[in-house]
């Protein structure tokens, strides 16, 4: 089938998918603990995409012009048969790239598989380098000397790795400099997101937002800055390089400079729903087709007539949504995949 297009001419190019809704971290912006408890109901795991149903729902996207890949959750790296799962979209759907996005605690001892199954590039998130702050914002106290650790264990592996930091006002945003500092000796690219208002649970407000244009401002007066050009169309941080040389760092500006306008992204929760925004409210299911038996044609009209019908925007529409309090509730980013 060609490749399809949605009502603002946008192609589907990148898939990400949730491959588990768990993740040991509870940082307070994504998993919070009162809304994550040891009673919240996470998927059963006879509900999750099996490797053989997740790879074949791939190779559908892949025939409808997906070209990468991103394996996310909850955090992936708890999933052991993960390895097994980049081995097949990599080599037998031929997938150009295949990237995962994780919270580094398990990275130390998986890397070499991740690297031996043919993973090309991984996104690391360290939102400080101080304990105790890093350990309020994972929710659980986790020391960020062993996520550095697993950062070091994957660029030995020959991991091009990317580094995500959300910022938040009055918690995290003294510590842009110092991550700037550590990253760039590191040779890592530093990203930093501002604080989104994704789910219903985080108890976002616009207050705790890090504008992007502060956040370049406040990098800028240690080191100068130059913007680059996006490395491909869609590309979702705005990239800057420093003046001397020495690296890059990205800004995720979903909030005060939206860039719905490209957005080439379809996103495939853990039990196989797919999702046509992150800040969607509800998904169609994937997974429920293939398990009726349906063939692979049938799986890629049902795909591609969600997408041909796609017109989110919603980043580029928060403001007005928001200003008349219309509102709706939104799926949570563990389970849909950042
Ligand atoms: P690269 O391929 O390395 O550019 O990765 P990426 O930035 O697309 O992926 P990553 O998983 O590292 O996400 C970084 C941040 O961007 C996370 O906070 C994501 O939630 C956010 N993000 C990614 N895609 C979208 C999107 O389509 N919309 C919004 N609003 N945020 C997104
Ligand atoms: N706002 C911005 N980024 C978020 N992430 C998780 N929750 C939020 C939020 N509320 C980030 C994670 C990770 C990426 C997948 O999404 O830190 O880097
Ligand atoms: Fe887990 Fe990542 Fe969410 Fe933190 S941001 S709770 S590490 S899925
Ligand atoms: Fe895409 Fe929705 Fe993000 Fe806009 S808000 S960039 S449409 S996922």
């Amino acid at each position: 089938m060609a490749a399809v297009r949605d009502t603002l001419g946008r192609p589907i190019r990148d898939l990400r998918i949730s491959v588990t809704d768990r993740c040991n971290f509870r940082c307070p912006y994504c998993m919070p603990k009162d809304a994550f408890g040891p009673d919240h109901p996470f998927l059963a795991a006879g509900r999750l995409m099996t490797h053989g149903e997740l790879v074949r729902i791939v190779g559908v996207f892949v025939g409808l012009g997906v070209e990468k890949v991103r394996l996310t959750g909850g955090e992936p790296l708890l999933r052991s048969d993960l390895p097994a799962i980049i081995r097949a979209i990599k080599r037998d759907l031929g997938v150009a790239e295949v990237a995962l996005t994780t919270n580094g605690w398990l990275l130390g001892k998986q890397a070499p598989a991740l690297r031996a199954a043919g993973l090309d590039r991984l996104n690391v998130s360290v939102d400080s380098l101080d304990e105790a702050t890093a350990g309020r914002m994972n929710g659980l106290g986790f020391s960020v000397s062993r996520v550095l650790a697993g950062i070091d264990a994957a660029a030995a592996e020959g991991f091009p790795i990317k580094v995500n930091c959300v910022v938040q006002r009055g918690v995290n945003e003294g510590e842009i400099i110092s991550l700037c500092g550590y990253f760039r000796e590191k040779g890592h690219t530093l990203r930093f997101i501002e604080f989104m208002d994704v789910g219903n649970t985080n108890h976002w407000s616009q207050s705790q937002v890090v504008p992007a244009r502060e956040i370049v401002a406040r990098v800028s007066a240690a080191w100068s800055l130059e913007p680059v050009d996006p490395a491909y169309r869609g590309e979702v941080a705005a990239r800057y390089r420093y003046a001397d040389g020495r690296g890059e760092i990205g800004i995720v500006s979903s909030v005060t400079e939206p860039f719905c306008k490209d957005c080439d992204r379809a996103r495939l929760s853990a039990d196989g729903k797919l999702f046509t925004c992150l800040f969607a409210s509800a998904g169609r299911d994937v997974l429920g087709l293939v398990r009726s038996g349906a063939d692979d044609a049938a799986i890629s009209s049902f795909v591609a007539g969600i997408w041909r019908a796609r017109s989110d925007r919603y980043s580029d529409e928060r403001n007005s949504v928001l200003a008349a309090g219309m509102e709706r509730k939104k799926v949570e980013m563990s389970y849909i995949g950042g």
